[in-house]
């Protein structure tokens, strides 16, 4: 694929990765996703705007050879990661007079993460521009989207904002604006379940920084760019701001299906209650899936069987992940079944520091669940149920 013209002399130079399937061993890809990198060519000076991937490397160097690119006056890095960095050192042997724009802490960084000369860098503080001739570069501090170092970068001509991975989405596609606002709404939400929601009241002053300039494009560094801005912000607003809605999310694993029958239990009376739920398998699920349901759950209902006097691996990871995406829950409660004892609730209640909840009274049942078991899962629902109203969580 050739590089891609956004405007007169500004291009999208990035890599598109069909098939990467991980995310920092971590994050499931169903999708793909790419590294957008973007040149532009003012009347006076040339400036690229974050890199790729190293594994794609030579993509990049490509469409720069492909357009004729002679001299980089400025490599800007709005972010460390090196799916967007790891290419720099490359891009900096084949242009040797180019010096890389970041802030201080994304310096330090660079410098730790790449061993990128303290040369070759020029920091910049909020608000300072760079000019290219015709065009002009401000550079917004941005920090925890989602890194301490993270900056945006503006072309105020074009009122464009590189973004980086603020708006982004894990997405490869060829299209390089929105065409499917459902997928692209899907994929950006689950990058914010996972990359962004611990952060968010930083996203929130971010959100707010921003307000004050005329976006034509929003050009994130993952996933298609925004020609109608407004899609994106409207949503990272509603995902930031917004109060939970009346949803349980209830990750859940089971040995020899006690639990599962729990859990089908409580689904089913929850939903009598007229409250929605999402059930999660964590043997089977992408926890892409739950991180995007956590976004707008009020309740997290953990159920898991007692092992080894303990909660289920597959639910203390649960309880660890959800623990460190920080959603905006307001209660939670755990059920399930033991043999003949254990500390699952306390071990899993010590595990969620993080989040700011009321925990509801547990029901643990010792074996198959009978009368009593059903009858407290019952009250558990018409708790949650009761909680959610006085709440007003709709
Ligand atoms: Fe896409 Fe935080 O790197």
């Amino acid at each position: 694929m050739k590089a891609r013209e956004i405007r007169p002399e500004v291009y999208w130079v990035g890599a598109i990765d069909w098939d990467r399937r991980l995310f920092d061993a971590l994050i499931p890809l169903p999708d793909g996703t790419s590294y957008n990198s973007y040149l532009i060519k003012g009347s006076e000076k040339t400036a690229l705007i974050d890199t790729v991937d190293p594994t794609k490397e030579n993509v990049l160097l490509n469409h720069l050879n492909q357009l004729g690119v002679e001299n980089i006056d400025y490599v800007i890095a709005n972010h460390a990661e090196p799916d967007h960095s790891g290419t720099i050192p490359r891009v900096l042997e084949q242009y040797p007079q180019a010096k890389v724009v970041a802030t201080p802490k994304c310096k330090d960084m660079l410098i730790d993460l790449l061993m990128i000369p303290e040369s070759r860098f020029m920091t910049v503080g909020d608000k300072e521009t760079v000019s290219l001739g015709d065009r002009t570069l401000e550079f917004i501090h941005a920090p925890w989207v989602h890194w301490p170092e993270t900056m945006l970068t503006y072309l105020r001509e074009d009122k464009i904002l590189f973004s980086c991975d603020f708006f982004g989405s894990h997405l490869a596609t060829t299209d390089l604006y929105v065409t499917d606002e459902g997928q692209v709404y899907e994929a950006a939400k689950r990058y914010y379940g996972e990359i962004m929601m611990p952060f968010r009241t930083t996203i929130q002053n971010n959100l707010e920084k921003i307000k004050g300039y005329q976006i034509d494009i929003i050009a994130p560094s993952h996933g298609p760019m925004y020609d109608q801005p407004e899609f994106i912000l409207k949503a990272y607003h509603s995902w930031a701001f917004d109060e939970p809605k009346n949803i349980v999310v209830v990750p859940y694993t089971s040995m020899h299906r006690s639990t599962l029958k729990m859990v089908e239990y409580l689904v089913g009376a929850l939903v009598q209650r007229g409250v929605t739920v999402k059930q999660f398998d964590l043997t089977v699920t992408d926890i892409g899936k739950l991180a995007m349901a956590l976004v707008d759950a009020a309740t997290v209902v953990i159920g898991t069987p007692t092992v080894l006097a303990g909660p289920h691996p597959n639910a203390a990871y649960a309880a660890f992940l959800t623990n460190a995406l920080r959603p905006n829950l307001r209660f939670v409660s755990i059920i399930g079944s033991y043999g003949w004892g254990g500390k699952t609730v306390e071990q899993l209640a010590g595990m969620i520091p993080n989040l700011k909840v009321e925990l509801l009274e547990p029901v643990l049942s010792q074996g198959l669940p009978g009368e009593a078991d059903f009858r407290a899962l019952e009250n558990l629902a018409e708790t949650i149920a009761q909680k959610h109203k006085e709440q007003n969580l709709v």
